[in-house]
Parts: structure tokens; C-alpha cells; sequence
């Protein structure tokens, strides 16, 4: 059996105060996790730990991305793209669809220690496959995008709303 897959490092909380970079790293910890998803789906990870960190992914750190992205970034990217810019058609691609996650964790949360669970790996299939395409678009295009187009004063204020979701003081510390 090979190496287990590594572990996907927290994204530092001081890259908050570039949100565009934060949600770039969060995406590159996301494909990681979509890797152990997919071996904890094969049978190769099988510690509750690996199910331990994949829950956290699922349950916390994916609704608080979301957020960041559909609540906060996407209405920005709206306001301030140009008509050439197809911000739109954009923002359709990418798209995650709702539920996928909850569905997902209910089905990890019943996962015994030492065997793969039937329907987890089509469930993992499912989630994965939008998500790539997320990060592809995301990384490649929107997030570029918003370099351009987003002012000084939206990445502030896109910086404030993310901390405030973590329950972070709105402004860094000193
Ligand atoms: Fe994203």
C-alpha cells in the first residue's frame, strides 16, 4: 500500500489581510483535501484522524469559504468588472452546487474506522469533480481579475468580513 497522503497545512490566519491570496491558498488546501477524500473513499486512509480533519473541512472550513466567496467577493467582482470582462457568465462556472458537502459529512460521520463505506467513493466523485472546476476558474481567471479590478478600499473591507467570520478582531493586531 502506498504512503498515506499528507495531512493539508492550515492557511496562516495573517493572510487575511490579502483575502485574494488567502482564498488562493485555501483553494491549493482544498485540492489537497480533495486528495485524502478520495483515498479515504479507496480504502487507503482509513484513521479516524484523516475522518477528523476531512468533518472540520466539510462542517466548518468549506461554509466559511463559501461565504467569503458568494457573499462577499462575487457581489464586489459584480460592482466593479467591466461589461467585457463576462463576470456573469463567469460566476456560473463557478458555481458549487449547494448540499454536496452535508451530504458528504453525514455519510463520513458514519464511517467506521477500518473499512471504506459503499456510496462514499461516488459521493467523493460528486463533490470533487465541481470543486476542481472551482479552483481551475477561480484561480485562473477570477482571482486575476480581481487583482485588477477590485480597489484598495473593497479588499480592505473583503479582509474585515472574512476575520469577522472567524471570529477575528476586524482590524490585524498591531
Ligand atoms: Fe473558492
Amino acid at each position: 500500500m502506498s504512503a498515506p497522503p499528507i495531512r493539508p497545512a492550515p492557511v496562516p490566519p495573517e493572510l487575511l489581510d490579502q483575502p485574494l491570496d488567502f482564498l488562493l491558498a485555501e483553494h491549493q488546501r482544498q485540492k489537497e483535501m480533495c486528495g485524502l477524500l478520495e483515498a479515504a473513499a479507496s480504502g487507503q486512509e482509513t484513521a479516524d484522524a484523516a475522518t477528523a480533519i476531512l468533518l472540520d473541512f466539510l462542517e466548518r472550513e468549506l461554509p466559511l469559504h463559501r461565504a467569503d466567496e458568494e457573499d462577499d467577493l462575487y457581489g464586489l467582482m459584480r460592482r466593479r468588472c467591466q461589461p467585457e470582462d463576462g463576470i456573469e457568465a463567469l460566476l456560473d462556472r463557478l458555481a458549487m452546487p449547494a448540499g454536496l458537502e452535508e451530504a458528504l459529512a453525514a455519510t463520513l460521520s458514519g464511517r467506521r474506522a477500518d473499512a471504506p463505506i459503499a456510496g462514499l467513493a461516488m459521493q467523493v466523485t460528486l463533490f470533487v469533480t465541481p470543486l476542481r472546476l472551482h479552483f481551475a476558474y477561480a484561480n485562473a481567471i477570477l482571482i486575476p481579475l480581481g487583482r485588477r479590478r477590485l480597489r484598495r478600499s473593497d479588499l480592505a473591507g473583503l479582509a474585515r468580513r472574512m476575520r469577522e467570520r472567524r471570529g477575528m478582531p476586524p482590524e490585524p493586531a498591531g
